[in-house]
């Protein structure tokens, strides 16, 4: 029986209800920094683990047993889509990924094939109905995609960059290719990100991890339409939370499409989120995940800090980006265990 009181912390809060108390994940949970999917990464490679629903499973409930979130996110990666539409992605060790022919000219784009999703992607909605059996009911599954703005970045720079320049200068000196590119990868997206659903994920979130390159006007052209074609697409189907790293300058017109959370790193306080966003939309994070490197009684006090400033109404605790690398995993526990014990 699942009676309304019975929704899961994590999509109450996203609905915007009462909450006991606020639930927290973690972006990029299932990977990085647990000795168990060290031990994983070592026998297999990247996209091994990602096409091989048992170890997917295994990867996405990790952080769940170990450190108790409340909610799981699939493993996989942004980068699943360009490969599903013809493009060569490599996952490289100590350097990332890695794109042998980038996107460059008009023909490039137009032999994009962007038919056949639920096929090509299939692997991924096997692993998410796996998942689904695994976890308990109140452990909701997040499903993602990046967003088409972010997906370029890499289909056009080859790799990742601080800059992006080279995927920036593409878009600024050919637009209208850009845009052709951006329109592909939206359709794409939204046809995976349904089928997801379709498979049983709660709720979807669209990284759209390398926004904050763009100047706010750049911003509105290239990446902020993009994103609201796909919460407009899905926002009738699931919560949406959308995460525009280093966007503050969005968070106003994103609070205000219907989407049911959005994402806030650690350059923006929380009362300059609320001011924005208007109140009307759940937020999510914020701590620098650098953070959890500090002495533990300094982490305990900033993460009281961040429960103070957002308020328990509309609001998920998180980081403020992907968890990094090395973070030790005592650290991780106390953040969690800190937001669960606070009243
Ligand atoms: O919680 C999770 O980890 C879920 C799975 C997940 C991965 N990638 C696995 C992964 C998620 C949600 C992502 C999203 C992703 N991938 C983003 C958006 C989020 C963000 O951090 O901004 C981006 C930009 C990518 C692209 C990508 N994939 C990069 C830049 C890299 C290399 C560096 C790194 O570790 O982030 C990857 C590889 C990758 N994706 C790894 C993992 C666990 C590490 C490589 C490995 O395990 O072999």
């Amino acid at each position: 029986m699942n009676t309304i009181s019975e929704t899961p912390l994590f999509l109450r809060a996203l609905n915007g209800e009462k909450v006991d108390r606020t639930p927290v994940w973690i972006m990029r949970q299932a990977g990085r920094y647990l000795p168990d999917f060290i031990t994983l990464k070592n026998k297999y490679d990247f996209f091994t683990r990602c096409q091989t629903p048992e170890l997917v499973t295994e990867i996405t409930l990790m952080p769940i047993k170990q450190i108790g979130l409340d909610a799981a996110i699939i493993f996989s990666d942004i980068l699943v889509i360009p490969q599903a539409m013809g493009v060569n992605v490599e996952m490289k060790n100590n350097f990332g990924p890695y794109i042998e022919f980038p996107i460059k000219n008009e023909s490039d784009i137009h032999k994009l094939n962007i038919s056949n999703v639920e096929e090509k992607l299939n692997y991924v909605f096997e692993a998410v109905k796996m998942t689904k059996k695994e976890l308990q009911y109140n452990i909701p599954l997040i499903g993602f995609a990046g967003s088409p703005w972010t997906i370029l970045c890499y289909m056009v720079q080859g790799s990742g960059s601080k800059t992006f320049d080279i995927a920036k200068s593409f878009c600024f000196k050919n637009p209208e290719l850009a845009h052709k590119l951006l329109n592909k990868i939206t359709s794409i997206t939204i046809d995976y990100l349904k089928m997801k659903i379709n498979a049983g994920v709660d709720a979807v979130q669209i990284f759209d991890s390398w926004g904050g390159v763009l100047s706010h006007t750049d911003y509105n052209v290239f990446s902020y339409p993009y994103i609201k074609q796909i919460n407009d697409a899905l926002k009738i189907l699931r919560p949406i939370i959308i995460y525009p790293k280093g966007c503050w300058h969005a968070i106003n017109s994103f609070s205000k499409i219907g989407a049911s959370g959005l994402g806030i790193d650690w350059t923006c306080s929380a009362r300059n989120a609320r001011y924005l966003s208007g109140n009307n939309i759940t937020l999510q994070g914020n701590m620098d995940p650098s953070r959890l490197f500090s002495p533990k009684n300094e982490l305990i006090k900033l993460t009281k800090e961040m429960l103070n400033e957002f308020g328990k109404e509309k609001y998920i605790a998180n980081l403020g980006h992907g968890i990094l690398p090395n973070t030790p995993v005592d650290n991780v526990k106390v953040f969690v265990d800190t937001i669960k014990n606070f009243s």
